[in-house]
């Protein structure tokens, strides 16, 4: 299940990336003149400090000023935060589809004042066959004083901001991660649950909270990245799919999160049992572009896994609050989540859609050095 494995991240596998891991020694002298603390290191490694590459390299520390710098942001009169940033470019690379990561990004960017440009594989040259280091370096001759990446192949990000030297943002790397997905699924739990936006981040923040994780955990970025957060808050996270779609390898997502107390991370392979424990369940989209030579019934998946209102009425009455119902998107109706739940009052998939605003900011003046 070389999907679930955290690392080591093969740079040669991204098409159209440079098959050698340059260093970004000499590049990033020049970074240095663009990106205005690009000389120190984030979390050890060659990374422009503010690059947001993997969940992995945010202590607890980092989480919380991330998203109090969201609060700070938001508190903000409009005309004040889009002074945050004045005259900074950032540029928006995207290589896979998206609706709600990269118009957030694009938003968040410019409510705070910055210039942005988009290039995208279906209108630039990468249709020509540029590679993704020659696509960066561009960017970064352009002005570009940063990168929002989403890429098909896992670990670009990290090719792309050691080439450039310039701080990148993940905004999706094939199965591997999508840590920005994860901040704001982290503060809406916090807001929907009660505990606030100045709500103190910890180890112990999310003690009591169960978050069951359901479907194509396999395929599933946002599944890795959350399961590798939510449980260094104290949460307990339950993942929950047919073997086809979620390998017992996935226990080891983050097997030290409470160390010498209860597992961080379980597996329950019956979807109505793992809800009976679940204060938050997150659904995931059947990746159908992933799934070759996977053998899922489409229809059994359904009958066993699919989040409607009849499954969500038998835990009445508990239900009638709780689980929070949660789903990165895009969401498939009718497969694994019906409109009537996706639409229904226990229902934070739009609150996620907004708080991806929110974090993106907080992360886009971590990546420029801005200070709200
Ligand atoms: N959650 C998410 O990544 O959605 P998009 O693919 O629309 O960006």
């Amino acid at each position: 299940m070389s999907g679930l494995k955290s690392g080591p991240i093969s740079e040669t596998k991204a098409p159209h990336a440079t098959t050698k891991a340059p260093r970004a020694t000499t590049n990033a002298a020049h970074a240095t003149t663009r990106a205005p603390h690009a000389k120190t290191n984030v979390a050890g490694s060659q990374y422009a400090p503010g690059s947001l590459l993997t969940v992995e390299h945010l202590s607890v520390a980092d989480v919380a000023e991330i998203l109090a710098s969201a609060t700070r942001l938001e508190r903000m009169a409009a005309a004040e935060r889009a002074r945050v940033l004045v005259d900074r470019t950032v540029a928006l690379l995207f290589y896979e589809s998206s609706t709600r990561t990269r118009t957030s990004f694009e938003l968040a960017a410019k409510s705070l004042g910055v210039t942005t440009t988009l290039v995208s594989d279906k209108s630039s040259s990468i249709e020509k066959g540029e590679s993704l280091k020659d696509t960066g370096l561009t960017l970064r001759a352009l002005g570009a004083e940063a990168i929002i990446l989403r890429h098909s192949a896992s670990g670009a990000p990290f090719l792309l901001a050691r080439v450039t030297g310039l701080p990148v943002l993940n905004a999706g790397d094939g199965m591997h991660q999508h840590p920005s997905q994860a901040l704001l699924d982290l503060r809406t739990i916090l807001l929907r649950l009660g505990l606030g936006a100045d709500a103190a981040i910890n180890e112990k923040t999310l003690a009591g909270v169960t978050v069951v994780i359901a479907g194509d955990i396999r395929h599933s970025r946002v599944a890795r990245s959350n399961a590798m957060l939510l449980p260094r808050l104290g949460a307990r996270v339950v993942l929950c799919g047919p073997p086809e779609l979620l390998p017992e390898e996935a226990l080891g997502l983050n097997a030290n999160a409470h160390p010498g107390g209860s597992p961080a991370i379980e597996i329950e392979r019956d979807f109505d049992r793992a809800l009976r424990s679940a204060t938050v369940v997150m659904m995931l989209r059947i990746q159908k572009e992933r799934l070759e030579g996977t053998a899922l019934n489409l229809a059994e998946y359904v009958e066993r896994y699919q989040l409607h209102a009849a499954r969500l009425a038998a835990l009445a009455p508990r239900a009638l609050v709780m689980p929070l119902v949660m789903h990165p998107g895009p969401i498939i109706r009718g497969l694994e989540i019906t409109g009537e739940v996706a639409d229904g009052p226990q229902s934070a998939i739009e609150d996620q859609v907004g708080q991806g605003l929110a974090v993106r900011r907080a992360v886009l003046v971590r990546a420029l050095g801005g200070h709200p």
